[in-house]
């Protein structure tokens, strides 16, 4: 195993999990939608590379769905609607670094130099 660091900025988890007809879950309310649409507008943006969107499975907030969450910044989107794409896409991108209008990849941290093997 190796350990590196993410390669993303942020990473959108959309919960897709879907249950059976009678059952509460976010994939009744248009969840997989919500996730399609926020993919494109991240692609169409040119930010594939900075900013993932993920499907996942149940988030445990099922009544308040769809559920959204976005790290590193600890954000939970809940009650999500196709109406919402362009907010949180917004809320999203305003802190991804750009230079003049385009996104800006941050440098991969340099790895530490192990002790006692500097020259
Ligand atoms: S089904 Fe989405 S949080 Fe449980």
């Amino acid at each position: 195993m190796e350990q590196a660091r993410v390669p993303f900025q942020k990473i959108l988890f959309v919960c897709v999990n879907r249950r059976t007809e009678k059952e509460i879950c976010c994939a009744h309310r248009e969840s997989e939608t919500i996730a399609a649409q926020l993919k494109e507008r991240i692609k169409a943006l040119g930010l594939s590379r900075l900013v993932r969107v993920s499907k996942s499975g149940c988030q445990d907030l099922c009544a308040k769905g769809p559920n959204v969450m976005v790290f590193p910044d600890h954000v939970w989107y809940d009650g999500v609607t196709l109406a919402d794409v362009d907010r949180i896409i917004q809320d999203v991108i305003r802190d991804v670094p750009m230079t003049s209008g385009r996104p800006t990849f941050l440098p991969s941290p340099t790895p530490p130099t192990p002790a006692g093997s500097e020259r």
